[in-house]
């Protein structure tokens, strides 16, 4: 075990959470999302006749945890939960945060996710592993941990840190190091703190302006972006060689729109270029584009496994469900839209709309299939053909899927 590490998380628990918050607000993101969990690793709705084990490797002070625990319990599902970390710390305040929610399907244990197999536990059939691989000093060897505690049909939900997006941060590591490599860690806080103050607009972290959320999260955050000793960051290209040697497919990216690097460009030969590329190649392009990734955050299943999960809609008995957004919400925003304008920090995008883009949306409420909603539109007026339908609902899946706010089981 990298005692660096675990001594900075004993300090320093991250993200910093107090328990009392737990009355006010459920915290919720990705991975780990249920709803994004059957769409990424089952393609289908959780069973209900047995009990759905989870481990979250790396949990530390249990945001995924407290966030799968709280929408399974709330499913009705049954669930085996295990929550992971070095840290005792961490693990405290997770361990607080379940009980101000009386959730009891979690397990909590303090080691190391290399050495799950002396663990001896039950396969999973799926593991969170957010923004842990990357702290490791060996991540390959980490994820292959992962990877033996892993049901066949199991899935895996990963936050890597992203290459291009952090640009600057290693420097300003770099540079710490230099400078205040041998001071007790509250000083070298106040010295990171200092610096971040002091330095001239044409420093790349400075440059960098989309890395801001950690100047604002206390010391713990400082620590974690500027002193940790053991922190890498990903391009696409890595991930997809990480996952194949742990002989895992990537089944998507969050938000997949980002990938997309038809969505940043309007040169017709290079979107043609970039239109031809294998999805890999693509993803990788998007980044290279892009430049503003900060994390990768990606679904993974054993190789060979990824044709079970819909990657488009092809079938008229999927079951389109909505993440984050009511049906009423989204069918208002949309009303009358060409397209859904956004801004992907500082990069702008235009994803296009179907016609009936709100009339779907409004028939989407998780339980109904798409021959189902085609009836529905039909009854209220809007008459399409089987295929003139699946065109409609292929663009608008196209836009929303792309934001993450569409899903399909
Ligand atoms: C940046 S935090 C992320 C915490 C949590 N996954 C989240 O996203 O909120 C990294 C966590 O990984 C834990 N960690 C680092 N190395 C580990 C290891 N080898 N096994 C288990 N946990 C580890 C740390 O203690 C820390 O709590």
């Amino acid at each position: 075990m990298d005692t660096d590490v675990r001594g900075q998380y004993e300090a320093y628990p991250y993200p910093p959470r107090d328990p009392a918050d737990e009355a006010k607000r459920l915290i919720t993101g990705s991975p780990s999302n249920i709803v994004e969990i059957e769409h990424y690793v089952f393609g289908r709705k959780l069973a209900a006749d047995q009990p759905f084990r989870a481990l979250v490797a790396g949990g530390g002070t249990g945001d995924a945890t407290i966030m799968l625990a709280s929408q399974l319990a709330a499913r009705g599902l049954m669930a085996e939960i295990t929550h992971i970390d070095i840290s005792g710390a961490s693990l405290e305040i997770a361990r607080a945060r379940a009980a101000a929610r009386k959730l009891d399907s979690i397990n909590f244990i303090q080691a190391s996710l290399n050495d799950l197999t002396e663990l001896g536990l039950e396969k999973f059939d799926y593991i969170d592993c957010c923004g842990v691989l990357h702290h490791l000093p060996e991540p390959a060897a980490g994820l292959h941990s992962l990877v033996a505690a892993l049901r066949p049909k199991g899935g895996i939900g990963l936050m890597l840190y992203g290459r291009l997006g952090r640009t600057g941060v290693y420097e300003a590591q770099d540079l710490l190091r230099l400078i205040a490599d041998d001071l007790p860690d509250a000083e070298r806080v106040e010295t990171a703190r200092a610096l971040l103050d002091d330095l001239p607009p044409t420093n790349w972290l400075k440059r960098n302006s989309h890395i801001g959320d950690h100047h604002n999260a206390g010391d713990a955050g400082i620590y974690d972006l500027l002193l940790h000793r053991q922190d890498r960051a990903y391009s696409v290209a890595e991930i997809f060689a990480l996952a194949a040697d742990a002989e895992l497919e990537i089944t998507g990216f969050i938000e997949p729109a980002r990938y997309d690097p038809l969505n940043y460009l309007e040169d017709a030969a290079l979107r043609q270029k970039a239109a031809s590329l294998p999805w890999p190649q693509r993803c990788a392009t998007a980044e290279l584009i892009a430049g503003n990734l900060k994390v990768h955050i990606c679904y993974l299943v054993n190789s060979g496994r990824g044709g079970d999960i819909p990657r488009r809609p092809q079938s008229q008995m999927a079951v389109p469900v909505l993440n984050n957004v009511s049906p009423e919400a989204l069918a208002g925003r949309l009303k009358g839209a060409p397209a859904i304008s956004l801004d992907f920090d500082g990069a702008k995008i235009r994803l296009p709309l179907p016609k009936l883009a709100a009339e779907i949306s409004a028939q989407i409420n998780g339980e109904r299939n798409l021959a189902e909603i085609r009836r529905r539109l039909a009854k209220a007026g809007h008459r399409l053909s089987a295929s003139a339908f699946a065109r409609q609902f292929e663009v608008l899946y196209k836009a929303l899927n792309g934001i993450n706010a569409l899903l399909l089981r």
